[in-house]
């Protein structure tokens, strides 16, 4: 894994227990899937889950809004074929798993009403690059529904979220890749820039100095 190393991908065991562990929380996947709706106008929407990981957001989405098709991209296969059954388990949904990646995301220009990600961008080794390419991929005024971990989390707090992980039976590899992802992630104000260099208006922009992760809500212009 070697996270602040920079070598991003987990191996798959790994995934298979983060996907376990995130089952716990699915509270948190069901408030971000209620945004993607409230900001999804359109009928039969095709909404992009960059950085899908093992599907639990996508899974959600789709229970809110069932005729829509979302694509999951991640780089990692046993991620995609994990996202995979845990789509089909939930229902008869249409879902497309991607291998790709963010700086390079392999879909068509404006052909993506809303994009979604989720604690993904610690791992994105070209941020810029990326929010421009999720910019060719939407189409004119879609959205973005952003939620990312704070940089600016005090690490005190941190040492808390690591203590509660492990006696939560996270195992130490899925607290480390929750815990060392903090060292690579952006503050609220960065990531404000990327989408205002990146041809995007911001339409919300919530969190606190020192919550432990942020939702920013964008629009093409
Ligand atoms: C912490 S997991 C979050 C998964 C999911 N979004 C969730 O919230 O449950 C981060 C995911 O981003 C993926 N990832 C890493 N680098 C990426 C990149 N350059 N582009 C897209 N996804 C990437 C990882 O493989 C992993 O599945």
């Amino acid at each position: 894994m070697k996270l602040c190393g920079r070598e991003f991908l987990v191996d798959d065991k790994t995934a298979e227990e983060f996907a376990e562990y995130m089952k716990k929380f699915s509270d948190l996947y069901i408030s971000l899937s209620k945004i993607v709706k409230k900001h999804t106008v359109t009928s039969d929407p095709r909404i992009l889950d960059l950085g899908t990981g093992p599907g639990l957001l996508s899974v959600e989405i789709l229970r809110q809004i069932p005729d829509a098709t979302v694509i999951g991209v991640d780089p990692l296969k046993k991620m995609l074929a994990l996202a995979k059954e845990n789509v089909y388990q939930s229902g008869e949904y249409i879902f497309e798993p991607v291998l790709g990646i963010s700086e390079k995301i392999p879909l068509k220009d404006r052909t993506i009403d809303t994009i979604v990600s989720r604690f993904s961008l610690p791992y994105w080794k070209q941020p810029h690059e990326s929010f421009l390419e999720m910019h060719r991929v939407l189409k004119p005024h879609g959205r973005i529904i952003f939620e990312a971990l704070n940089r600016d989390f005090p690490k005190w707090k941190l040492f808390g979220i690591k203590i509660g992980m492990l006696f939560n039976s996270a195992g130490r590899d899925v607290t480390r890749y929750h815990v060392d992802a903090y060292q690579l992630a952006h503050t609220q104000e960065e990531v404000e820039m990327f989408f205002k260099k990146s041809g995007f208006d911001i339409l919300e922009s919530e969190g606190k100095k020192n919550e432990w992760k942020f939702i920013i809500v964008a629009e093409k212009k």
